[in-house]
């Protein structure tokens, strides 16, 4: 049975991914910063071969904690979908620093933290995958609305990061993907977003079934065109 550790398990993208994940029999490592408060994800670990871990991607001794529990088990896939936008309407102007430091806290090392702790059981894996959600806010060819300079910083800033990670982790068989999964009705997507978390997440699994060495490095559109950085 495949393995994928979740981050942000509780809601959103993670918890539609690990719905998805679940019922087609995968054994789902879910993390999230709350568990007690995670209804809807104790629902989901109830009826399948479901592990809720408490992890805060800030926290590096509570992702410590979660890598030793797991000590010695595979992880296929590590789907890194923490994230936070941080306060609205940042402009030229109208920038809150102690917000934009704990986006980029959240959104680029999160990412990065997890990833290095869970290394070894990612490269004990058939798989050996890192799969990044990124947006594509963060794509600075793609830049022509301006705003958002907080979280649009953290996410280019993370396909770098995970660009790198991705060199300095071949050699071990890892890849090292980013995707962008669209604008999506979550919390953080809103209401008028276009596409549902069973869309995104279905059309996300369909190209994680594809990726590997020569996908590792590049940034995704949840459609399977490449995007551009
Ligand atoms: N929705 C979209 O349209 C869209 C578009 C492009 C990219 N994305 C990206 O997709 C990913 C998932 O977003 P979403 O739409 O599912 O957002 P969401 O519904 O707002 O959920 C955000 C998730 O991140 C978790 N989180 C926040 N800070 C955390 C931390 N320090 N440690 C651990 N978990 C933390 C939240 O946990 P709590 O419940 O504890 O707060 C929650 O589970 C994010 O990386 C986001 O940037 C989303």
């Amino acid at each position: 049975m495949p393995s994928i550790l979740i981050t942000s398990a509780n809601r959103g993208l993670g918890l539609e991914f690990a719905r998805q994940y679940a019922a087609e029999g995968w054994r789902i490592f879910a993390a999230c910063r709350n568990p007690d408060s995670a209804s809807d994800l104790e629902k989901l670990a109830h009826s399948r071969a479901v592990t809720v871990l408490p992890m805060d991607v800030t926290d590096l001794a509570s992702i410590r904690r979660g890598a030793a529990r797991l000590n010695g088990e595979p992880i296929d896939v590590l789907l890194n979908s923490a994230g936070i936008s941080g306060k609205p309407g940042q402009r030229m102007g109208n920038i809150d620093y102690e917000s934009w430091a704990q986006v980029l806290d959240v959104n680029t090392m999160g990412p990065i933290r997890v990833t290095e702790a869970f290394v070894e059981h990612v490269a004990r894996s058939e798989r050996k995958l890192v799969v990044t959600i990124t947006s594509g806010l963060g794509s600075i060819a793609d830049n022509t609305s301006g705003g958002s300079i907080p979280y649009r910083t953290s996410k280019a800033a993370v396909n770098m990061a995970m660009r790198s990670a991705a060199i300095d982790l071949a050699p071990r068989g890892i890849s090292c993907v980013l995707v962008n999964p669209g604008w999506v009705k979550t919390d953080m997507g809103g209401p008028n977003a276009p596409l549902t978390p069973s869309e995104s997440v279905a059309a996300l699994k369909r190209l994680i079934a594809t990726f590997g060495l020569t996908h590792s490095g590049k940034f995704f559109h949840y459609d399977g065109r490449e995007y551009a950085w």
